[in-house]
């Protein structure tokens, strides 16, 4: 049996979140990672930290105090490719420093070996799927081998570690199911991220009953399409029960998921919502496109009107939830008549927030040598309509907000001297005043006083 000892000990308005390492593992080298992306790669650099302590590494908390450098990385679009490329580029200047560099993730996984073409200092490829045999893939690197790669993608592994050195003191990611299934036209993750593989629900629930009791309350479930969870464990749960059940563990105030995709996403979730105050009341729910013919061109498997079924089951519930969304603008072939579709569906739903992205062709997908591309000042356009529409529909949606009190979890300082900052359940930034010196994770009452595009703010409810 191994010793284990406590590291990273966060204290945290009186809390401490302690993580373990293995203390029979020999000291090795020491390793810093960057990440780039979106929720999941946060999370995988946090398991990825885990599994390096665990082994006997150390975190540095800057590259020059690292013997090798890690970058998480992020493919979603050509300029999140570009920014993995120019951060590798500064090494060129360098190559000899004798710091290993690896390259993981979604742009390892999307590049491969054309990577050592392009960047020859690298000395590691490792796509998410391998990501379980990384420490292997290390030693290999310390035992002198120059070119290291762990690109399967073909796998039933789901990505397990004793240890997960969180970086948020207040909100915990926990994976539920990797990978992705559907086939977008235009999206690099099901090939970058291989096929989709659920955790078993035991090993869910044992990990948040471990991060409740670390103090940690509130939780937010991971997966591409986090809907699509299949328990493949005995219990054979599906997604809402399985909400349902962490939603049950004492000590969890809030818990959130994403991302949703509306194609299975079925009543029984917001039953889930409506019947346990601590899953949040936000759902986020990407449509991508107002138009049917478009949506059928990206492959999405469901019309305008379908999507709208699922935003009327939401808006049915009893609870006020919020529902935020994707839009890509530009995806080729879309016509003014197309655009105009999203445009009224935003009417229509009255989205409480939108992240919009200009159409970008990416490699391995079958959208990349589809006819029709609209040109870069056209989709750029498209954007600015879009997102006035939205400032619109938030400002005027915000403003109802105003007298109202919520509960929020208090994040940080807010920009603004002397506020606080802290998301509501629906997950509305709300900033705020208060006589209190420190409010740090913990939960308060704010009455709303103010409504701008973006947020709220508000005072103290004492
Ligand atoms: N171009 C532009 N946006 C994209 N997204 C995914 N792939 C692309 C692409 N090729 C957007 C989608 C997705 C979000 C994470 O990124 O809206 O929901
Ligand atoms: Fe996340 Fe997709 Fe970017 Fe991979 S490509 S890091 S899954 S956003």
């Amino acid at each position: 049996m191994s010793r284990h000892f406590d590291i990273g000990l966060e204290t945290l308005a009186g809390r401490a979140v302690a993580a373990s390492v293995d203390a029979g593992a020999p000291a090795r080298g020491t390793f810093y990672i960057e990440t780039f992306g979106c929720q999941m790669n946060d999370h995988d650099t946090e398991k990825v930290a885990g599994l390096l302590l665990s082994r006997g590494y150390r975190q540095a908390d800057s590259p020059a105090a690292a013997s090798f450098l890690l970058y998480n990385t992020c493919s979603i679009r050509e300029k999140a490719a570009q920014k993995v490329f120019s951060r590798l580029g500064e090494y060129r200047e360098q190559p000899d420093s004798g710091r290993m560099i690896g390259v993981i993730g979604c742009l390892a996984q999307q590049e491969g070996e054309d990577i050592f073409a392009r960047s020859p200092w690298v000395g590691l490829v490792c796509g998410s799927a391998s990501y379980h045999k990384l420490p292997e893939l290390l030693a290999r690197v310390e035992a002198g081998e120059r070119r290291v790669t762990g690109l399967e993608s073909d796998t039933d592994e789901t990505f397990e570690t004793e240890l997960t050195r969180r970086d948020n003191p207040l909100r915990a990611y926990l994976t539920i199911i990797e990978g992705c299934d559907k086939a977008c036209s235009y999206c690099v993750v099901p090939f970058t991220r291989g096929p989709e593989r659920s955790r078993t629900s035991e090993a869910v629930l044992e990990e948040a009953r471990q991060l409740a009791g670390l103090g940690y309350t509130e939780i937010q479930l991971l997966g591409q399409t986090v809907n699509s969870y299949c328990d493949p464990g005995p219990r054979g749960l599906r997604f809402s029960q399985l909400l349902r059940e962490v939603a049950e563990i004492p000590g969890v105030r809030r818990l959130r998921f994403t991302t949703s995709h509306p194609r299975e996403f079925t009543p029984d979730i917001v039953a889930a919502i409506d019947a346990h105050p601590a899953i949040c009341e936000h759902v986020h729910l990407p449509v991508q496109s107002g138009s049917t013919r478009v949506l059928e061109e990206m492959q999405r498997g469901y019309t305008r009107q379908e999507y709208l079924e699922k935003v009327a089951i939401l808006r049915a519930a009893q609870r006020e939830i919020s529902i935020t969304t994707d839009l890509i603008v530009g995806f080729p072939g879309e016509s003014e008549a197309d655009f105009e579709a999203t445009l009224t569906l935003m009417d229509e739903v009255r989205f409480d927030a939108v992240f919009a992205f200009k159409y970008s062709p990416r490699p391995n997908t079958p959208s990349l040598r589809m006819a029709d591309a609209i040109p870069e000042e056209e989709k750029s356009r498209r954007l600015a309509v879009l997102l006035e529409k939205q400032r619109q529909i938030q400002t005027a949606r915000h403003e109802t907000f105003l007298g109202r009190t919520f509960e929020v979890l208090v994040s940080g300082k807010a920009r603004q001297e002397k506020q606080w900052a802290g998301n509501t359940s629906g997950y509305r930034l709300l900033n705020f005043t208060s006589p209190l010196p420190d409010l740090l994770g913990q939960y308060i009452q704010v009455r709303v006083t103010g409504a701008g595009a973006n947020s709220l703010t508000g005072e103290q409810v004492i």
